[in-house]
């Protein structure tokens, strides 16, 4: 269900104009974002996408992620944005127990992520699909001509018939795409290279096995992968870790610590490129749970960078960023 925020719309719109406190543009080509309240959409209703996935379109961001208004039975809704600060409001994508009647009203779906396949020329999204004790540990996949949908149901289980719970989707620059979660009753991380069309996992890889990491989050610099993660905790927040290799199937390093103890009280979503003329800069997306309550968890971003193995992964609750150069200020 789509709620809205204690404020009257009115006070919502007049503080959305001026600034309305977590976020602003503050000039033509420089965007401020700011951390730590909840996003309110185009319509003033506060934005609902947890465990979030991203997929750009031309100069549009297109965000999915978990409607907690209801804390469980999660729907997933989809919004735009063009600078990652103002966010329209799309559709709701899956209705639990309404537009997929296939998933059944008890099972809800966590982490849903996007890729775009430009072999079918398809949006496809995968997802976590869960029971109440996460017993089922299942993932889900759905597919659409259009980015915006109706997304058709075409597959769940567990990918080739291994126990998969939390996950991320990872498209490489070649087109090759990838499912990635935790597996093994959350011992392992499992690599799941997808077919041509996205739609099936093909190939399974096992990750870090007996590490016990979640929240897995891939991203590609050069000719290096990073990978983020989180250990199992719940929704409380914990050391993020990180590991980086030139295969993502093999030669993965130990895994070491980044930020602080907490991950500046966020659990991993996904990692951005913003490719500006001038570099490329890398946001870090992650989600703040149970800020205090489940339906009040915040979307966190800020820059991370790289040097060569090394990460520097360091919190801003307020940081500019300029999409045309790439250039943050901090
Ligand atoms: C941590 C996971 O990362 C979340 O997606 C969610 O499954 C919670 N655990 C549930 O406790």
């Amino acid at each position: 269900m789509r709620t809205r925020t204690t404020l009257i719309t009115l006070l919502c719109l007049f503080s959305f104009t001026i600034g309305r406190g977590q976020q602003t543009v503050d000039s033509k080509d420089w965007t401020t974002i700011e951390n730590g309240e909840m996003w309110l959409d185009n319509d003033g209703y506060n934005v609902q996408a947890h465990g979030t996935g991203f997929l750009k379109v031309g100069d549009t961001w297109y965000m999915i992620g978990e409607d907690r208004s209801e804390s469980w039975n999660p729907d997933v809704n989809m919004y735009s944005s063009k600078d990652l600060v103002h966010w329209k409001w799309e559709r709701k994508i899956i209705e639990n127990g309404v537009t997929h009647p296939e998933l059944g009203k008890s099972r809800f779906i966590e982490r849903p992520k996007l890729l775009y396949c430009k072999k079918t020329d398809q949006y496809v999204v995968w997802c976590h699909w869960e029971g109440r004790n996460y017993g089922a540990s299942e993932a889900a996949v759905f597919y659409s001509d259009n980015i915006t949908g109706p997304y058709k149901f075409h597959w769940g289980g567990r990918p080739l018939g291994i126990k998969s719970r939390d996950c991320n989707v990872f498209q490489d620059d070649d087109g090759t795409a990838y499912f990635i979660s935790t597996t093994n009753e959350n011992q392992d991380l499992g690599l799941f290279r997808l077919s041509d069309d996205y739609l099936e996992a093909v190939e399974h890889t096992v990750l870090f096995p007996g590490e016990r990491r979640e929240a897995p989050a891939i991203v590609r610099v050069g000719d290096m992968y990073f990978m983020f993660s989180s250990a199992c905790t719940g929704w409380d927040p914990n050391q993020c870790k990180m590991s980086y290799s030139k295969s993502l199937k093999e030669g993965w390093s130990p895994l070491e610590n980044v930020g602080d103890r907490i991950a500046f009280d966020t659990q991993a979503a996904s990692v951005l490129r913003i490719f500006g003329e001038k570099q490329t800069t890398y946001l870090y997306v992650g989600d703040r749970w149970m800020d205090p309550t489940l339906p009040e968890s915040k979307t966190i971003i800020f820059p991370i960078s790289f040097d060569g193995t090394k990460c520097d992964f360091t919190y801003s609750q307020k940081f500019d960023i300029n999409y045309k150069t790439g250039e943050v200020k901090r």
